[in-house]
């Protein structure tokens, strides 16, 4: 992924010279297009005179403009798009138009193999310009993705690789919004490097892999980086993620990545990704049908180190950790068996009914170390942990499941606030009972019904009084909803999810 370039303009659009130049439009609150005058070509008069053009949000319409004087603009081609109205719409909704917008003219990009854009966006009612500018320009960067690393060049037909580079052209303050760029740009970048790691297949990503991009960001923004191997997992007693590791030839590993925050006093996050690099299900062997959708298990690891590029860039004023165990799951010989019991980190023990329910296995490690050594504040655990939660929810929102209603409305508003939208379970003592066992503290299944509650009852075992709460993405993380912005495969959830909850952090205790 090369990074496109983002630039402010000042100078007219008009005189912008490359490949596309966009205009967005909204409506008034008659349901009227608002023109505007320095772009106001013969063709789009001709085209809203005739009613082809409303501005209503996604419509679009692309010209060639001919007209002769001033008002002919130098780049080769218009888009124009609507945007609908807005004096009606919460910020929260605005926020989304925008993000759709962005993927809507990313989408049209791709198709025109447009490399450089002028954007020009109007003022709107109820949102300040340089939010406009950060969220049209994250639907932009989000929906302007492709996965081609595996596919032949094709030299006389060159695939399309990519927007180059985004004028911005739009009312605001310079300083406000070279600031919305950025963020908007960490972001996107963030969560399309989610993707990228997910789209890997599972010979292509693997536990070493998330350990090679930890020491790489810890590189590049100086944080602290600790990866546990085979063998200090052996050493620390993680009998939960070497349990899981048992049937793979490939090793395992714990990826621990550190912002420390010069402020005094200040509070740690915790967040946690299920870092599954392909799950087979093991000796409880998954079906055939759909197995190799078993890559994406580890979006939830993604999810979380991705995070922490945009912590690295922002350096927020709180401490924030990201753990990741990472292993695959597979049936060798030596694989763990249904009936097996192990112990943990921190010593509770849990009898195997389904090698196939890993996840928890592996995070309840995850947890439990994460909690003892840095003593966070708060930890947030990503996972796709269940395919239950895609029987509740289908593919529109996350499971959310906590002990802590304080932390539940953070991330219910930062989800909102970032088209990622969550959907609170309910967590009570009955649910708990479903995982008792008669031989060991617990069991990693709790029968057939609730199993996205059952599954996070299981980590609840690992987090004492800490207040925390689990996304169970496994109906997010690929086939999340369809949005210009994000396009079908992978999706990056969580990531600005987090990003957006950390970025407003605020004293928690
Ligand atoms: N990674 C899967 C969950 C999953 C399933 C994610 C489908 C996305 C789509 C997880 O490890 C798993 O296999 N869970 C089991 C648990 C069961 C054995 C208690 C499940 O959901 O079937
Ligand atoms: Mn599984
Ligand atoms: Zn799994």
């Amino acid at each position: 992924m090369t990074a496109t370039k983002l630039t402010l303009r000042r100078k007219k659009p008009e005189s912008f010279k490359g490949d596309l130049l966009v205009s967005c439009l909204d409506q008034d609150e008659n349901g009227k297009v608002k023109i505007r005058k320095n772009i106001a070509v013969k063709e789009l008069k001709n085209a809203i005179a005739l009613g082809d053009f409303q501005g209503k949000l996604n419509d679009s319409l692309l010209l060639y403009p001919t007209a002769p004087g001033k008002q002919k603009p130098s780049a080769c081609r218009m888009l124009v798009i609507g945007f609908g109205k807005s004096h009606d719409k919460s910020l929260i909704e605005l926020r989304e138009k925008c993000r759709i917008t962005g993927g809507t003219i990313a989408v049209k990009a791709a198709e025109l193999k447009a490399e450089r854009i002028c954007l020009c966006l109007p003022p709107l009612n109820n949102m300040k310009g340089d939010e406009v500018v950060e969220c049209v320009l994250e639907g932009m960067l989000l929906g302007d993705y492709r996965f081609l690393k595996y596919k032949k060049a094709d030299r006389k037909n060159p695939a399309f690789t990519g927007i180059k580079e985004i004028v911005i052209y739009a009312p605001g303050g310079f300083k406000a919004m070279r600031h919305s760029m950025d963020k908007a740009g960490h972001v996107a970048t963030a969560a399309k490097e989610a993707r990228d790691m997910a789209n890997e297949p599972g010979n292509g990503w693997t536990p070493e892999s998330f350990a090679k991009y930890g020491r790489k960001l810890a590189r590049r923004y100086k944080m602290r980086c600790i990866i546990l191997g085979k063998n200090d997992l052996k050493r620390a007693k993680m009998g939960g993620i070497l349990a899981v590791n048992k049937g793979s030839s490939e090793p395992p590993r714990m990826v621990i990545l550190e912002h420390h925050t010069t402020r005094k006093n200040a509070e740690t996050i915790l967040i946690i990704g299920k870092g599954l690099t392909f799950d087979s299900g093991g000796v409880s062997l998954k079906p055939s049908a759909g197995m190799e959708d078993m890559k994406y298990d580890m979006c939830g690891g993604a999810a979380v180190l991705s995070t922490m590029r945009v912590v690295g860039e922002e350096k927020p004023d709180v401490n924030v950790v990201a753990i990741v165990p990472s292993t695959d799951n597979m049936g060798g010989s030596s694989a763990l068996k249904p009936g097996d019991v192990i112990r943990h980190y921190g010593g509770i023990t849990s009898e195997i009914v389904n090698t196939d329910a890993e996840g928890r296995l592996i995070l309840a490690d995850a947890l439990a170390y994460g909690i003892k050594k840095f003593k966070p504040t708060c930890v947030i655990d990503l996972a796709t942990l269940t395919g239950a939660v895609i029987t509740g929810l289908g593919h529109h929102r996350t499971g959310l499941l906590s002990n802590s209603q304080l932390l539940v409305e953070r991330l219910l508003a930062a989800g909102e606030n970032s088209g990622e939208p969550l959907w609170q379970l309910p967590l009570d003592e009955e649910y708990i009972k479903q995982i008792d066992s008669d031989v060991a503290d617990i069991k990693n299944t709790g029968g057939k019904s609730a199993g996205t509650i059952t599954a996070a009852a299981y980590l609840q075992k690992f987090v004492g009084d800490t207040p925390w709460s689990h996304m169970d993405i496994a109906g997010t993380a690929w086939g999340f909803t369809k949005k210009s912005y994000i396009p079908s495969g992978p999706s990056g959830t969580g990531v600005r999810t987090l990003v957006d909850m950390i970025r407003n952090w605020e004293k928690f205790s």
